[in-house]
């Protein structure tokens, strides 16, 4: 996708703030997202031009609108949690692509650039992606979803983990780690959310979300932002998952 126009980053930066104006930008969710935003757009560059992406200019545009649908979701549910109220990846891409909200960012964006953008979107937090992309979508798609994993583990040191995950403190600090999860682990693989059982299991899931990075460059930025490490020196109280713990910091990285 070499040699199309340049994307205008400034207008969509004035675009961006000017559309988040409306959703309270004092409030801490909103301002979380918007914060997240900037960073997934620079994240995708940076992966983006070690992954080989052409485009980068649309590599920062994915990672800029990616997750425009959480300010509607906050606003019409108060909640980040999709399973209660709205698949945030899907309700972004309808109001981009079906409700004319893309041209308020770029007004002449090529059907081509489009095309990736849309998929990128839609596709972000799904558990895997679907079959029949192409290589350059399932690239663009893949950078996005390194980018966006890799800005979770910061958002989930920076927010107290009981915020995150709607847990007590003593849950959290007492709980086990289930079996099933714990395969996920062994197994290097994301954990589904159905599996997650227990509240510490939330935080092992998150961890798990290290073997599923694609790229050599995002699995380096998450292991010299450190925010891992920090999740993976959670103290229990619980003996069996203080051992746990110390088993997954021996093993993470390597
Ligand atoms: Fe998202």
């Amino acid at each position: 996708m070499n040699g199309k126009k340049p994307v205008p980053r400034r207008e969509v930066e004035a675009a961006f703030k000017q559309y988040v104006s409306a959703y309270n930008p004092e409030d801490p969710k909103i301002a979380l997202k918007i914060g997240h935003s900037y960073r997934v757009a620079a994240l995708c560059e940076r992966i983006g031009r070690s992954a080989g992406a052409a485009d980068t200019d649309l590599t920062w545009l994915i990672g800029m609108l990616h997750d425009i649908g959480r300010f509607e979701q906050i606003r019409r549910y108060n909640t980040f949690s999709d399973a209660q109220s709205v698949d945030h990846a899907m309700l972004g891409a309808d109001l981009l692509f079906h409700e004319g909200l893309l041209e308020r960012f770029i007004p002449d964006l090529e059907p081509e650039r489009r095309g990736v953008l849309e998929i990128a979107i839609r596709n972000h937090s799904a558990y895997r992606l679907p079959d029949g992309l192409s290589d350059d979508e399932i690239t663009y798609c893949s950078i996005l979803r390194d980018a966006d994993k890799i800005d979770i583990f910061r958002v989930n040191c920076e927010t107290p983990l009981e915020d995150i995950y709607n847990v007590t403190t003593e849950d959290l600090k007492t709980s086990g780690v289930s079996e099933e999860v714990r395969r996920c682990f062994l197994n290097r693989t994301a954990v589904l959310r159905s599996l997650k059982k227990t509240a510490v299991d939330y935080v092992v899931g998150h961890l798990c979300l290290v073997f599923e990075l694609v790229y050599p460059i995002s699995r380096e930025i998450a292991r010299e932002q450190g925010y891992v490490d920090r999740l993976l020196s959670f103290q229990s109280d619980n003996p069996e998952t203080a051992a746990w713990f110390e088993f997954m910091r021996s093993g993470m990285w390597r």
